[in-house]
């Protein structure tokens, strides 16, 4: 194998990128689109694209193409995204656009010329991290959200996204559907990180995507009356904290009553927020997943009974809006098992995380292959993958791309 020629050190680019937005309070890495780490995670795919001889264009959305060969359609494209969570693993996301990078820098070194047009691409806002909505730069190309909505979401400062595009030279009105991007993509792969526990049990390094569960995220907003913490007894409150305590331990128990199904609240906001102050409202926001679609809405409305029942005994109200909703997503079947025949049999998981490969998959045939993570954790700083392993996943997209273009 041409592999074998070149050292393991070496094959992946990884480590030019260790020390790009490394979150000194948090632990791990907060890359957020279009601020100083994630722009010179940019800077950096530029660069190293640059070298590799392809040629870097950005979308009317914010999302990097790097092609190798002119841009055309029934282009192979491979790819992930540079963003994370806050205080996220250093390889969700970027192992699947260095990895993409290096099969080609591999490939190349064997003197393979590919007959059909590649890229490897980089969408914007993959977590939703600033912006509240995951996969936000494959769902503006695909048309999954209207231009007008996204343009008008705003990060923790106030500043809309529509603004954050221009100010990193999109053309807000340019926002959408894009049909000459969308239109170039023959299919689409995406290495990731496994974010669980199922190439550790199988004990294999890698394992190719069956599905993607169903999900969205609710924002929950509980009012109450705000008051002097010393000079208000305790009976009578009205206070939208106390009801967000009991409302988290009724979304843990609704999802957990239900076998497999996911609900987890993992950010709250009081306001005002003051040591000394009942607060008058609490926002939480709730991230709900289960296998189907129904299941999950049902899911949903069963919190929100739940959760309004626990804030009225409290004497507060609640709204709960719908803030992003994601089907759940069976990726291609035909491309799966070519991917897992030609990879020798690999195995075949489904992954509760949410991926760009989602959004793609209901556009043209998508396909993820996933790196076994020893931690078994992730959107934390535990998350892992071995050098080997990580290896083993620019070889296998090698070997992919070899028998595709
Ligand atoms: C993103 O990684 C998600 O699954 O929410
Ligand atoms: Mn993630
Ligand atoms: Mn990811
Ligand atoms: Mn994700």
């Amino acid at each position: 194998m041409p592999a074998v020629a070149v050292t393991r050190g070496r094959l992946t680019g990884l480590h030019e990128i260790v020390d790009v937005g490394r979150d000194r309070s948090r632990g791990g890495y907060s890359r957020h689109v279009w601020q100083p780490a994630e722009l010179e995670l940019r800077a950096w795919f530029l660069e190293r694209a640059q070298r590799l001889g392809l040629k870097v264009e950005h979308d009317r959305n914010g999302n990097l193409w790097a092609w190798w060969g002119e841009p055309a359609p029934h282009a192979v494209v491979l790819g992930s995204h540079l963003d994370s969570v806050p205080g996220g693993g250093e390889f969700d996301g970027p192992l699947g656009v260095v990895s993409a990078l290096d099969a080609i820098g591999l490939l190349q070194s064997t003197g393979f010329t590919p007959s059909r047009p590649c890229a490897v691409v980089v969408f914007a806002e993959e977590e939703g991290s600033r912006f509240g909505v995951a996969c936000l730069g494959s769902r503006l190309m695909t048309g999954a959200i209207d231009p007008a909505r996204a343009g008008a979401l705003t990060d923790a400062d106030d500043v809309r996204f529509a603004d954050a595009a221009q100010a990193n030279g999109l053309t807000a009105r340019h926002l959408g559907r894009d049909d000459v991007a969308l239109g170039r993509i023959g299919l689409f792969l995406e290495l990731h990180v496994e974010q669980g526990r199922g190439l550790i049990d199988l004990d294999v390094p890698l394992a190719v995507a069956s599905s993607i569960l169903a999900h969205g995220r609710w924002r929950i907003d509980i009012a109450g009356e705000g008051n002097h913490a010393g000079a208000t007894r305790m009976q009578g409150r009205r206070d939208p904290m106390v009801a967000a305590a009991r409302a988290i331990v009724a979304v843990r128990d609704a999802a957990a009553a239900r076998g497999d199904d996911r609900a987890t609240v993992g950010r709250i906001h009081a306001v005002p927020g003051g040591t000394n102050v009942i607060p008058s409202t609490v926002t939480t926001w709730l991230d709900a997943r289960s296998e189907h679609d129904d299941a999950t809405r049902d899911l949903v409305a069963e919190i929100t009974a739940r959760v309004s029942a626990e804030a009225a005994g409290e004497g507060c109200s609640v709204s709960v809006v719908e803030e992003s909703w994601s089907g759940a997503v069976r990726l291609d079947p035909a491309l799966r098992d070519g991917l897992a025949a030609r990879l020798g049999g690999i195995p075949v998981l489904p992954t509760g995380a949410g991926h760009d490969a989602g959004v793609l998959a209901a556009h043209v045939p998508t396909a993820m292959l996933f790196v076994r993570n020893p931690s078994g954790v992730s959107h934390s700083p535990e998350e892992h993958a071995t050098l080997d392993d990580t290896v083993a996943g620019v070889i296998a997209l090698e070997r992919v791309l070899r028998g595709l273009l």
